[in-house]
């Protein structure tokens, strides 16, 4: 088939409109398919829902350029389309498992818009993270059922995880550093590797062909390790915070040059958050479970990083005596630089932690002051200027490693705060600079003597 005439991509969150942005700007044809009206009629604005970086400039540029269309629904498209995406949510249900009624009613919408195609064997690939089998068990008898068509007769499928990040989803899709291909047939996955292989020229992406449950697996052991290596490296944190000299910075980066381990995710700080690494780890453990097995390398994973959340909060208690009605800035809403996206973010819970024990909250965040509105309510201030956060505050916490906190001039900040108290969660301030401003300064995974020492 080469390079698809067309592709539809069904759901345009982060994933999806990334992806229809992207392959719309290659020049080939992109149907972006968002059930949500408000949604879809911002993006057909030329503004996108979520904040990405260069993602405005590009869905904009495409729509003018007539390579992506937004539809609301997918009807009257399936003619022209080869390849249709699937990258709709899978949020956590109300009993902690992924929720799949999205992907199965795309899948249903895919089987109606192929029962009304005459003939063709278009590629239907779902992208959204699934626990394993779904491709197979859920997604497919789905399509057939509705489309009187039979897997690898009158559709191909396969499975194809997405492994970009927020904060920088544009250009992952741009340079994935490798494709992985689930499929039960190896005529689809050709369909799928052809298409990548043009796209991506002359770059030649490393890509597995494997079966749809080692495509799924793969996904969900990528987050779990990532999350796992956040777990462990802020435990060695707590280690360095209770002994004389300890630095966990210093130690990561030793661990990290062993090329057995590998310097990325060695960031220790406040925990892992976002809608993918604690929602991923749940749905593993969940099948490991449900297998029999004991998933509790999975489980103590995510206990850790829900208790790493308060290791601010305890630190500011201790250099205050107390939080209840202090005034504390909080530097970070985003659950990463470079997102609004606010879900499961440790500063959140941060927030809601240091409320309800009493501190007057003040927070700041560059993108994603709305996102927090929405969670936290009025239990917090909002401040979209930085200096009015700091002003009058009896310590400040950086929760998000944004660029402007790690730029903050000491001297500057000195004279807004009330205390000079800083509590560094995310290890982007240069220890020695502050201290020498007399600046009293905690940071994860220092040791908490040196902290005062230096203070
Ligand atoms: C993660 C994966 O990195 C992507 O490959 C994957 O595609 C995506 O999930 C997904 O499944 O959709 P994302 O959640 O956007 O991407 O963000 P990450 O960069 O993985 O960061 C996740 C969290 O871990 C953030 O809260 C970040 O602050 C934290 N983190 C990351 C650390 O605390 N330390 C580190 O060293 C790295």
């Amino acid at each position: 088939m080469g390079r698809a005439k067309a592709v539809a991509v069904i759901g345009a969150g982060y994933v999806g409109l990334t992806l229809s942005t992207f392959l719309a700007s290659r020049g080939v044809k992109t149907i972006c398919v968002e059930k949500d009206e408000v949604k879809a009629e911002k993006i057909c604005r030329g503004t996108p829902p979520i904040y990405e970086e260069g993602l405005e400039e590009l869905l904009r540029k495409t729509l003018s350029e007539h390579t992506l269309e937004v539809r609301t629904r997918l009807d009257r498209a399936e003619e022209d389309v080869d390849i249709f995406f699937i990258t709709v949510g899978t949020p956590v249900g109300p009993d902690r498992v992924p929720d799949l009624s999205q992907v199965r009613g795309a899948a249903v919408d895919v089987g109606d818009a192929l029962a009304r195609r005459r003939g063709g064997k278009p590629l239907v690939v779902l992208k959204s993270t699934v626990p394993p089998l779904t491709t197979w068990e859920v997604v497919r008898p789905l399509i057939e059922e509705r489309s009187g068509r039979s897997c690898g007769e009158g559709f191909h499928l396969c499975f194809n995880p997405e492994f970009l990040r927020e904060g920088s989803a544009l250009a992952d899709t741009a340079n994935p550093d490798r494709i992985i291909i689930g499929a039960e047939q190896k005529e689809a996955a050709y369909v799928l590797q052809d298409f990548y292989r043009e796209l991506y020229a002359p770059r030649a992406i490393p890509t597995i062909i494997t079966n749809t449950v080692n495509a799924e697996l793969t996904k969900l052991a990528t987050n779990a390790f990532l999350a796992m290596k956040i777990s462990f490296i802020n435990l060695i944190a707590r280690i360095c915070e209770r002994v004389e000299g300890g630095d966990v910075v210093e130690v990561a980066r030793g661990l990290g040059l062993d090329p057995r381990i590998g310097g990325h995710f060695l960031r220790a700080g406040i925990g892992f958050g976002g809608s993918c690494l604690p929602k991923d780890l749940r749905a593993l453990a969940g099948s490991a479970e449900k297998l029999g097995l004991d998933a509790s390398l999975l489980r103590a994973t995510l206990e850790l990083n829900d208790s790493q959340r308060l290791s601010v909060v305890e630190m500011a208690e201790a250099a205050l005596g107390g939080i209840g009605g202090k005034r504390i800035a909080l530097l970070g809403l985003a659950f990463k630089p470079g997102t609004d996206d606010v879900r499961e973010s440790p500063a959140v819970a941060i927030a809601r932690e240091l409320s309800s024990r009493g501190a007057e909250v003040h927070v700041h965040d560059p993108k994603a002051l709305e996102s927090g509105r929405q969670v936290l309510g009025d239990s917090v201030a909002y401040h979209s200027n930085l200096d009015s956060c700091l002003t009058e505050a009896d310590a400040a916490i950086i929760a998000t490693e944004w660029k402007e906190y790690a730029t903050l001039s000491p001297s500057k900040v000195k004279a807004l705060m009330r205390r000079p108290l800083i509590i560094d969660g995310r290890r982007v301030l240069d220890p020695p600079v502050w201290c020498a401003e007399g600046f009293e300064y905690y940071a994860v995974g220092l040791s908490h003597r040196r902290s005062s020492r230096c203070g």
